[in-house]
């Protein structure tokens, strides 16, 4: 089967990316959130995104406008009734993701796929919840979505072949470079860059360096892009704690423990970028 439209639930950091994506790429979407308030934003950080690529000269005016012109922002669930593939980027919690399973079953056709962007919940837990497990997989797409190349695809342990094969194939379309991962906690991407952010706040905790120098030692040192502490203001702080209480609940392992600074923040609040406070400020 040949995917050729989207739906898209959740219009948040990941959601509204997803969207953009799949929009440049040529695909009809709608974008479906609880709130127009939410998707009122969503939209204006799509077009904020857009215009920066116009403004650097890597698309034309009026493809940005046409990307923006096929995402229909929607609150109604029964918009997504006719699409072949929803990507759900909503809350990380197994039953708000089983409950939104459960209404797309009552909806959707034959055909539909239903892909979570769950970073930290098993696939094959979710797929249980599912009338069709058959058709429920792992998409999971990395922050910012427009600009990272990777996809992990991870597979529930009852994915037919007939919905990875397409998924592979929408993910390949859209220009990002899918990689399969296993069904485990923190797939591979995760349980490799989030442990060391994790890491960090321990050393900022220490007193080892300040937030500034941990961040400048590891682009100046080891050429990472940006620091692990503005990364975990990227990704947000609750998303960052909530991997690595999946870790230690996955594996057992005391290995994996989460810094009590980060839970700290997490419960003042301090969330990262998406909150305007997190280890910097945002204006
Ligand atoms: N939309 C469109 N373009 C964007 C963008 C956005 N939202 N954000 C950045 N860009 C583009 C810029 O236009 C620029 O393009 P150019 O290189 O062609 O000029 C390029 O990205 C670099 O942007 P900046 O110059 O503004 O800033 P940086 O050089 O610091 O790059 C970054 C920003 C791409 C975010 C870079 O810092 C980076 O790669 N950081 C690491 C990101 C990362 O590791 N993400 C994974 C997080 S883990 C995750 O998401 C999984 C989850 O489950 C936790």
């Amino acid at each position: 089967m040949t995917i050729e439209t989207i739906g898209v639930i959740g219009a948040g950091t990941m959601g509204n990316g997803i969207a953009q994506a799949f929009a440049a790429a040529g695909y009809s979407v709608v974008l479906r959130d609880l709130s127009t308030e939410a998707l009122d934003k969503a939209m204006g950080t799509v077009r904020g995104s857009l215009d920066r690529l116009v403004k650097k000269g890597t698309v034309a005016a009026g493809d940005a406008e046409a990307t923006l012109a096929r995402i229909s922002p929607t609150t109604d669930i029964s918009a997504l009734a006719d699409r072949d593939l929803i990507v759900e980027a909503i809350v990380e919690r197994l039953d708000v993701k089983a409950a939104v399973i459960k209404e797309l079953d009552a909806i959707c056709g034959e055909r539909t796929i239903f892909a979570s962007n769950t970073s930290s919940i098993s696939l094959t837990s979710l797929a249980a919840h599912s009338a069709h497990p058959g058709r429920v997989i792992g998409m999971h797409f990395f922050n910012p979505v427009p600009v990272m190349a990777l996809v992990e695809i991870i597979r529930a342990l009852q994915t037919e072949d007939w919905v990875a094969e397409a998924v592979l194939e929408a993910a390949a379309k859209i220009g990002k470079q899918p990689k399969a991962a296993k069904d485990s906690a923190g797939f591979v991407v995760n349980r490799l860059l989030v442990p060391y952010i994790n890491e960090a706040v321990y050393v900022l905790a220490e007193g080892l360096a300040t937030a500034e120098d941990i961040d400048a030692m590891m682009k100046l040192g080891a050429n990472h892009p940006i620091g692990p502490l503005a990364l975990a203001d990227l990704i947000g702080l609750d998303v960052v704690l909530n991997v690595m209480d999946t870790l230690v609940d996955g594996f057992g392992d005391p290995k994996y423990r989460p810094s009590p600074l980060l839970r700290q923040m997490v419960a003042a609040g301090w969330l990262g970028r998406k909150s305007g406070r997190g280890f910097f400020t945002y204006g």
